[in-house]
C-alpha cells in the first residue's frame, strides 16, 4: 500500500458519511487540458446530458464538481484527494488514461469511495488490481482489441506490424490484439512503442513498418496523437499498400473530421459508433446533437451511461458510499451501444464490439458498421471480487 493509500485509509473511517437522499455529490476527474482534453470534454457533455435525462427520475438532486487531471498521475492524485477529503463527494467518475487509473487505484480502494471508470481501459483495474469500489462503464483495453485480432485473421490478413504509445493502455491494447490474432494463426512481424505525449514525428516508426514485410499495420492512438498519426500515415504514402487497422479510438467521431480524407478506409474495432441501428441510440444521438451541435463519440456515451448508472443506483435506494458502490455493480440497461451489464466477477462492463470502416458521406465522414462481435466477459485474471462481495 502506498503512502497515499495509508492516508486515505484513516480518512475513510473519519469522514465517510451517508448520502443525503436528495443531494448526491459527484466528483468528475477528467482531463480538460493536454493530449486528451477533447475526450474529457465529451465525457463531461455526455454525463451532464445523462443527468438531465435520468437524474430527475431518481428522486435526488446532483451536485457535480469537475477537476482537471491534465493526463498526469500526480495531478490526478492530488485532485482525487481533494474530492474525497475536502469536497467529500459520494461518488467519483471519469479517468481517461490507463496510467492515471493505475496511479489512483489504491487511493480509491483504501478511501472506500465508489469510482465509475468512464474511459480508461486499464485491464488491471478489473483484473489483478480490481476493487469492489471500482466499476467500469467504459471498456477494457483487451475487450476492444482481442476479438479484432481473430476477426482480422479471418479476413485473410497473415502478418501484422503494431504501433502504440508507450504507456499502460498502448501495451494492453496491443497485447489484447496480439493474443486474438496469434491464437487465430496470425504472425506479428514487428512492434514499436512511441513516447507517449511526446512523439511529433512518426516517420521513423512508419519506415520500420514499411520494411517489415507486414500485410497490414494495427495501432492504438487516441486524441491529438490519433490525428497526427492518421495524417502522417497517409502522407507517408502507406495507406494503399499497407492497410491501417486499429482500436476504434483512432478514427473517433470526435476528431475524425480533423483527420479528413486520410481517415477514409481505415477499419477499426470499438464498443460504440454513432451509426448503431437502434431506437435507443438514435434518440441519444439526436439529444446530444441538439445540446452540443455535434455527433456523440464513444467518450460521450461513457459519460451518458455513467450518469444513468449513478441515477439508477440512487433510484434503487443507495444511501451511502457503500450502498452506492454495491448498487452500481448491479446496473443493467439497454443504452446507445446495446445491452449492458456488469460482470460480477470483475466489475467490468460486458458489451458488444463493433468493427467499422470510416467512409465519406455528403456531410463529412461517418462510420459504416461491418460486423458486430459478440459480447464476452474478460478473464478474471486474478480478480478475487466474487470472494469479497455478495
Ligand atoms: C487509456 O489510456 O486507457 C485510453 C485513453 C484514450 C482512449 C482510450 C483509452
Amino acid at each position: 500500500m502506498n503512502r497515499f493509500a495509508l492516508a486515505a485509509v484513516g480518512l475513510a473511517t473519519t469522514f465517510a458519511q451517508p448520502v443525503s437522499a436528495d443531494d448526491v455529490k459527484v466528483g468528475l476527474l477528467l482531463p480538460f487540458s493536454g493530449v486528451y482534453a477533447s475526450l474529457g470534454n465529451d465525457i463531461e457533455a455526455g454525463f451532464r446530458l445523462g443527468l438531465e435525462e435520468f437524474g430527475a427520475d431518481s428522486g435526488a438532486t446532483f451536485e457535480v464538481i469537475s477537476e482537471d487531471t491534465e493526463v498526469k498521475p500526480p495531478v490526478a492524485l492530488a485532485k482525487a484527494k481533494k474530492l474525497i477529503l475536502q469536497d467529500q463527494v459520494d461518488v467519483m467518475a471519469g479517468i481517461v488514461s490507463s496510467g492515471v487509473l493505475g496511479a489512483l487505484r489504491d487511493v480509491v480502494h483504501a478511501a472506500e469511495v465508489p469510482l465509475i471508470v468512464a474511459n480508461a481501459g486499464n485491464d488491471d483495474a478489473t483484473g489483478k488490481a480490481c476493487s469492489p469500489w471500482i466499476t467500469r462503464l467504459s471498456f477494457s483495453n483487451q475487450q476492444v482489441n482481442r476479438p479484432m485480432g481473430s476477426w482480422l485473421h479471418e479476413q485473410g490478413v497473415q502478418k501484422v506490424f503494431t504501433l502504440a504509445p508507450d504507456y499502460a493502455a498502448g501495451h494492453q491494447m496491443i497485447d489484447g490484439f496480439v493474443q486474438g490474432f496469434t491464437d487465430a494463426g496470425g504472425e506479428i512481424v514487428g512492434q514499436e512503442y512511441t513516447p507517449f505525449r511526446k512523439t511529433q514525428d512518426f516517420g521513423p516508426y512508419l519506415a520500420k513498418a514499411k520494411a517489415s514485410g507486414a500485410d497490414a499495420v494495427y495501432v492504438f492512438y487516441a486524441g491529438g496523437e490519433a490525428i497526427s498519426f492518421v495524417k502522417q500515415y497517409d502522407s507517408f504514402g502507406l495507406k494503399a499498400d499497407l492497410p491501417l487497422y486499429g482500436a476504434g479510438f483512432l478514427t473517433s467521431p470526435l476528431y475524425v473530421n480533423a483527420e479528413g480524407p486520410a481517415a477514409v478506409g481505415i477499419v477499426a474495432a470499438l464498443h460504440y459508433v454513432p451509426t448503431i441501428d437502434s431506437d435507443v441510440n438514435r434518440a441519444f444521438v439526436s439529444a446530444f446533437e441538439e445540446k452540443t451541435g455535434r455527433i456523440p463519440s464513444e467518450y460521450a456515451v461513457h459519460g451518458y451511461d455513467t450518469a444513468r448508472a449513478v441515477a439508477e443506483a440512487v433510484k434503487a435506494g443507495a444511501m451511502d458510499r457503500a450502498s452506492l458502490g454495491n448498487a452500481l455493480r448491479q446496473v443493467s440497461f439497454e443504452g446507445p451501444r446495446g445491452q449492458l451489464s456488469i460482470d460480477p466477477a470483475t466489475n467490468n462492463l460486458i458489451q458488444p464490439i463493433y468493427v467499422y470502416e470510416t467512409v465519406a458521406a455528403d456531410d463529412g465522414l461517418t462510420q459504416k458498421v461491418l460486423a458486430q462481435l459478440p459480447a464476452s466477459a474478460d478473464p478474471a485474471n486474478g480478480c478475487m471480487l466474487s470472494a469479497v462481495v455478495n
